[in-house]
């Protein structure tokens, strides 16, 4: 049941649409059709095939999608060694870079690295990783990534642990006088959006739902309405 007074509260939430769940083959118009909506950012994942079991695209999309993008790029690295490509996603026109948790031996290192490159530094952890890992790092992150399903493909269900996860995640922010935000990210909708924001969610990615539905730029609007 949703907590009336804490949803009142609630700033309305930055909106993610993910790229993954668009037409390849029309990306330009797909693109276009982000710009004319209310997303704040456009989500790009790009997968590896090695640390998910899943290829995405790289560098020459994410530059296909900058060039017709009038929204920031949020891109989500789901690949081993993330720190070796950074400044080359940054140079594709990414504002947002989160690296994965798991795939990280210096963390705290790769975080400055991003910031070095003047892009926002983010945090993804899949469903099994632990919040309190990130306690001691939580002042050099901008935002955490909670995975809300296994990393590598759209469409996926929900885990329902991911309320708990905000939770927790929002008392170490809390706590540590922290500015970092929280994404959500794999089988975001309109049903557990609000659900998510009441957790303390700031930003939702959200593919399918967006991408699948009859009207994406409505479906974004009311997404964007939650708050
Ligand atoms: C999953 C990706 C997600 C995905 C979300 O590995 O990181 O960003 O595109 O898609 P939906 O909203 O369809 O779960
Ligand atoms: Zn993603």
């Amino acid at each position: 049941m949703l907590n009336i007074d804490l949803y009142l509260g609630m700033n309305s939430p930055i909106i993610a649409p993910s790229i993954l769940a668009a037409d390849f083959a029309n990306l330009q118009r797909d693109v276009e059709m982000l710009n004319e909506s209310q997303a704040d950012w456009i989500h790009v994942d790009i997968m590896d095939g090695v640390f998910v079991p899943n290829i995405s695209f790289g560098l020459p999309v994410c530059a296909a999608i900058n060039k017709h993008a009038t929204k920031p790029l949020d891109v989500h690295l789901m690949i081993e060694k993330p720190e070796k490509y950074l400044s080359a996603f940054r140079d594709e026109g990414a504002a947002c870079i989160s690296v994965h948790y798991e795939a990280c031996n210096h963390l705290h290192r790769t975080l400055q690295e991003i910031k070095a490159l003047d892009c926002k530094a983010g945090v993804a952890i899949n469903p099994h990783t632990n919040v309190e890992l990130l306690e001691d790092t939580i002042n050099d992150i901008d935002f955490v990534c909670i995975m809300s399903v296994n990393p590598g493909f759209g469409g996926q269900t929900f885990i329902e642990n991911t309320y708990k996860k905000v939770r927790q995640l929002k008392e170490i922010i809390t706590a540590n006088d922290a500015a970092t935000q929280i994404e959500i990210d794999g089988g975001v909708n309109i049903n557990n959006a609000p659900l998510l924001m009441e957790a303390g969610a700031d930003i939702l990615v959200a593919g399918s739902f967006v991408f699948k539905s009859a009207e994406p730029i409505k479906t974004i609007a009311d997404l964007k309405a939650i708050g």
